[in-house]
């Protein structure tokens, strides 16, 4: 399976994993065939991209994710529901939002061996939503990696869950706003760090820590972020991990503005903002649990071969298991065989394909 833009969907394409509406109902189910009138709808439900099958490229069985799709979309769904009750001004479920993290945790715990593969297909619309889910899990995953004990685990999955609640308070249409901002705007916005930390520390039972990741995520390494200028150690361990999981699934993410960034490209970012933005510690624990190249990535090798990401290596995720398809004069093997780069060393994964790389290649053959 792979993954597409929206706008170069043909009808006749199949499904490859279940598309969500907004209210967490599966809008089309995997395998799927897409028409014309379901592709003018994901279009118009702001679904930027979709998962689908592929005759040639196509990866065998399911790719695992660190948390099952079910834990995804319940969690998703109660994030909403806190959003929604503080925009009416109603109290959050202070015990839905721990039990929620708590799934996710021993979910996390469970299968510990497993790199992040996947992306989530959401809309714009529910964009903080599924946000918030993802940079829960990629945060729990980097306190994993750093040995942080259960309860410090559950300190940093609530506040990295609600980090962004702050947003509840900032006036919708400046928040929404795809064009430039004003100065002023900008101020506005960033408040929400001040707000969220305002809103969780008034709920006796939310750890106050948990308040401090919601003021802190936009503090900088090098003191250059918002609200409070803080710098290096002055930020909380908790608030440097989340720094780094919130601008990475920003970056792998639709966005009205730009379409998502690959997770290598990603990666490559996040290396050249360490100095300035991150601790390197966490940016490197970070990094460890994210598989570079995922499972149904395209890639060229460093022999002129082009075949797909069937698997990945926990230990070196820069280096997975390759099936070869083609050789390096792009004729079609029969039958594809695969290395395994952890163990050829002198093999590397060049680049991967764009999706018009890919058309070509299959014209060609
Ligand atoms: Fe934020």
């Amino acid at each position: 399976m792979r993954r597409i833009r929206t706008t170069m969907l043909q009808p006749g394409m199949k499904t490859a994993r279940n598309i969500y509406a907004d209210d967490g109902t599966i809008l089309l189910g995997a395998g799927m065939a897409l028409t014309e009138y379901f592709i003018y709808r994901l279009d118009e439900l702001g679904i930027a991209s979709v998962y689908i099958q592929d005759d040639v490229f196509n990866s065998l069985g399911e790719i695992p994710d660190v948390i099952p799709e079910e834990v995804r979309i319940r969690t998703v769904q109660e994030v909403k529901e806190t959003f929604h009750a503080l925009e009416s001004s109603r109290s959050i479920n202070v015990y839905k939002v721990k039990d929620a993290v708590e799934n996710i945790l021993d979910e996390l715990l469970a299968n510990h061996d497993i790199l992040v593969n996947l992306s989530d297909m959401r809309s714009y619309d529910n964009y903080t939503y599924y946000h918030s889910v993802n940079v829960c899990v990629l945060s729990l995953l980097t306190g994993i990696t750093l040995g942080f004990n259960h309860p410090d685990l559950k300190e940093l999955g609530i506040g990295a869950l609600m980090h962004d609640i702050g947003k509840t308070q900032i006036d919708k249409e400046v928040l929404n706003k795809s064009g430039q901002l004003s100065p002023a705007e900008y101020r506005e916005i960033q408040q929400h760090a001040v707000y969220g930390y305002q809103i969780l520390r008034s709920y006796d039972d939310i750890p106050l820590l948990s308040a401090h990741i919601a003021l802190q995520h936009h503090e900088h390494w090098d003191g250059q972020g918002y609200p409070r200028n803080l710098k290096g150690d002055e930020i909380h361990r908790y608030a440097r991990i989340v720094a780094v999981t919130d601008v990475y699934d920003a970056l792998l993410s639709d966005r009205p503005y730009r379409t998502a960034y690959s997770v290598n490209q990603a990666i490559t970012i996040l290396g050249r903002m360490a100095k300035t933005h991150f601790e390197s510690r966490s940016l490197t624990a970070f990094v460890s649990n994210i598989a570079i190249y995922p499972i149904g990535s395209v890639v060229s090798l460093n022999t002129g071969e082009t075949g797909m990401v069937v698997d990945g290596n926990y230990e070196t995720p820069t280096r997975p298991i390759v099936r070869v398809m083609f050789d390096r004069h792009q004729r079609k093997l029969t039958p594809p065989h695969e290395v395994d780069l952890s163990t050829f060393r002198t093999i590397y994964i060049a680049r991967v394909l764009s999706e018009k790389d890919i058309s070509r290649l299959k014209n060609s053959n």
